[in-house]
């Protein structure tokens, strides 16, 4: 398979690139090409990784190549993680991020549109992950929609190893955690339909845990790791990126369903077209929002939070002409 790899020389890329090569994606016994974009300045560096990308002699790596043209770097690529994002420098406002990431993922969209696999499946890690996606889907009409996700997989694992933790049980026992809306702080990581070990979560953890400490600290752990690192979430985002790919390509293989921001198609009253997070089931490259979940009061008022922030987002990249 051919998976192309954008922002392959950051803090991301550095993980992302040798678990892929180690089969953690697609298995141990499918071979992959990689195919790899950068911004011209970052491929120096990019040629040091790919140097010790070939010193691992992972049997599994059939080629790698680099570039800075999107058209050729994702010429015949069958999944696409579009990680490489401008990040939110000093004095940004966060119409002037949406900007600058609109211009690469209009680029990038219309690349995929002209060069890709005709059945290509496409991930947006960088951010503002769901508006970065929608800008992509919108400039590659002769891709379906349904194959452009944005990553809240990492908002998704940090839950489950939360409730595991809570609860004294192994992240294996957590099933059913549903995030919605935005990869952002508005996001409503959903404890509901969760169960642990079988278990209703709810009847497990108390409500004021729930709202006082686990939907807060989901939500900004992204912010905790970056104090704390001084430096965003690179490792885990990276697994992260891999768990999505890999429950979207072959299935969860536990039989789990997972949080994918996805095009709505209006399910649970979150407007058609926009890129969202929903609970999803996978298999050979497709997804289905779950269906038919109950939706108390309180997470009907933190999904329509969460999803005012994206039709927010939508609105002022509709007004800069991106999609
Ligand atoms: P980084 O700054 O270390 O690396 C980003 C790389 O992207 C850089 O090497 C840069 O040169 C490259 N890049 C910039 N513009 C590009 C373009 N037009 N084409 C190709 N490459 C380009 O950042 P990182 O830590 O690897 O994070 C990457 C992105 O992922 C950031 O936007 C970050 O906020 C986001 N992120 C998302 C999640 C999530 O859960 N969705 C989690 C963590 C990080
Ligand atoms: C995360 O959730 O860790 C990241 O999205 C944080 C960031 O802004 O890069």
């Amino acid at each position: 398979m051919t998976v192309a790899v954008t922002g392959a020389a950051g803090q991301i890329g550095y993980s992302l690139l040798f678990r892929i090569a180690n089969g953690d994606l697609l298995g141990r016994e499918r071979p992959v090409r990689l195919r790899l974009l950068e911004i011209p300045s970052a491929l120096p560096a990019l040629e040091g990784t790919v140097m010790e990308l070939q010193d691992c002699a992972f049997p599994l790596l059939q080629d790698v190549e680099i570039g800075s043209d999107p058209h050729e770097v994702f010429d015949g690529a069958q999944l696409a993680l579009l990680v490489g994002a401008r990040p939110r420098a000093k004095g940004m406002e966060r119409g002037d991020l949406l900007e600058a990431n609109g211009a690469i993922f209009t680029q990038q969209g219309r690349a995929l549109n002209d060069a890709a696999h005709d059945d290509v499946r496409v991930v947006v890690t960088g951010n503002p992950a769901n508006t970065n996606a929608l800008i992509a889907q919108r400039n590659a009409p002769d891709i379906p929609a349904s194959r452009f996700g944005a990553l809240t997989r990492l908002d998704h694992n940090r839950g489950v190893a939360m409730l595991a933790e809570k609860t004294g049980a192994s992240v294996n026992d957590v099933k059913h955690l549903s995030v919605w809306g935005n990869h952002s702080a508005t996001q409503y990581p959903d404890l509901d339909h969760a169960t642990v070990a079988g278990r209703p979560a709810t009847e497990l953890v108390s409500r004021d845990w729930v709202t006082d400490t686990f939907i807060p600290t989901v939500a900004h752990r992204g912010a905790a790791i970056l104090q704390a690192r001084g430096a965003s979430s690179a490792a885990s985002a990276a697994s992260a990126t891999i768990d999505h790919a890999r429950d979207l390509m072959l299935g969860n293989p536990r039989g789990d369903w997972t949080s994918m921001a996805v095009v709505s198609d209006g399910s649970y009253g979150v407007p058609e077209g926009l890129i969202s997070s929903f609970p999803v089931t996978t298999s050979g490259g497709d997804w289905s929002i779950v269906q038919g979940l109950e939706i108390s009061e309180f997470s009907r008022t933190r999904i329509d939070a969460s999803v005012a922030e994206l039709e927010t987002e939508r609105a002022a990249v509709t007004e800069l002409g991106l999609v």
